[in-house]
């Protein structure tokens, strides 16, 4: 997987190979960008966690026949992680899997998301529960996408920055949390452009090294899973409740109900969770949204890291270091009863 880091979107074309045609999945919000590109063929989406199925997959590759898309093609999904994800599924899928480039628009998106190759499609309430992890050829990133979105939106994304910096690098998390404690994304200096750059481009290099080391998540990968078991199940647990939580604000939570449990399990220090939940609040992310974990703890069952009767956790102790901790399904259980997320 090639990676190119704050380009200009004008260069975006040069990157694509030899092919028979270009396809394009592109989230509408963000479809003007794309206007000079007249030799692609455009499948605007209206991208939402709830539409990331079986269903728009399946109307995706009724277009890709109908536009007689072949083997030889190429495929472009361009937008935040819901159609970083659902292009990545269909293009792996579609004819046994064609070539496929992402375009991240969002923070979220260029920190995490379309990094890694997992290409998962949401099923009966669950998160990600089909999917496939191939990598595409490239993924093109250009922070100039920023601008257009909403204060939430990008913020979302910076629970994924730091929940990388916390796992591998306790320096660069206490520059994050104070870099972005500051920062607003619609008006930004030229050096704290050229800074975010900088933690984006840091930010995908340590991701893509453990993805390297373990590409299936079998192993380090794991790692990345940090806030994401508690945040997945939040994040089912909201929308069979209509509530409105982010991906980026559920993994915030579910660190620091991570961090609640390590604590419980005499882990780590007591006053981590305060301490994280402290830095989320300073870059205008929230930490709880007051749901008992009991009413949560089916998701949390059905997560892809549980097995049958065990879940395995990824505990933050410091900054710098986390654990890998397997706890049996009723133990977790009985430990939470009385946490909140
Ligand atoms: N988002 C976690 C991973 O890519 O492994």
């Amino acid at each position: 997987m090639k990676l190119y880091t704050n380009q200009d979107i004008n260069t975006l074309g040069k990157t694509i190979p030899p092919c028979s045609g270009i396809f394009a999945i592109i989230d509408n919000k963000v479809e003007d960008y794309f206007s000079a590109m007249k030799n692609w063929k455009i499948f605007p989406l209206h991208a939402s966690e709830s539409s990331k199925n079986l269903a728009t997959a399946a109307r995706i590759c009724s277009w890709l026949m109908e536009n007689k898309a072949d083997r030889d093609c190429f495929i472009i999904g361009a937008g935040g992680g819901v159609t970083t994800d659902i292009t990545g599924f269909v293009a792996s899928t579609y004819k046994r899997g064609v070539r496929f480039g992402l375009v991240p628009t969002t923070l979220l998106a260029s920190a995490d998301a379309a990094l890694g190759g997992k290409n998962g499609i949401n099923h009966l309430g669950i998160k990600n529960m089909i999917g496939t992890i191939t990598q595409p050829e490239w993924v093109f990133q250009s922070p100039a996408f920023f601008k257009t979105l909403s204060r939430r939106i990008f913020r979302e994304g910076i629970a994924e920055v730091l929940k990388t910096f916390f796992i591998f690098s306790p320096d660069l998390y206490g520059f994050a949390v104070s870099f972005f404690s500051g920062y607003d994304h619609r008006n930004p200096s030229k050096k704290e452009e050229r800074i975010l750059e900088r933690i984006i481009k840091e930010c995908a290099r340590l991701k893509m090294e453990i993805v390297r080391k373990d590409e299936k998540d079998r192993g380090e990968r794991m790692v990345l899973n940090l806030g994401h078991t508690f945040g997945h199940a939040l994040e089912n647990w909201a929308s069979e409740n209509r509530k409105n939580i982010l991906h980026g604000e559920a993994v915030a939570a579910g660190i620091v109900l991570s961090a609640k449990v390590c604590a419980a399990l005499d882990l780590c220090p007591k006053n981590l969770a305060g301490e994280l939940a402290e830095d989320f609040k300073a870059v205008g992310l929230p930490s709880s949204f007051g749901v008992r974990v009991s009413q949560i703890f089916k998701a949390i069952e059905q997560d892809k890291k549980a097995s049958s009767d065990t879940v395995t956790l990824i505990l933050p102790i410091e900054p710098g270091n986390v654990v890998r901790y397997i706890i049996p399904a009723g133990e977790l259980k009985k430990l939470c009863s009385r946490l909140i997320i």
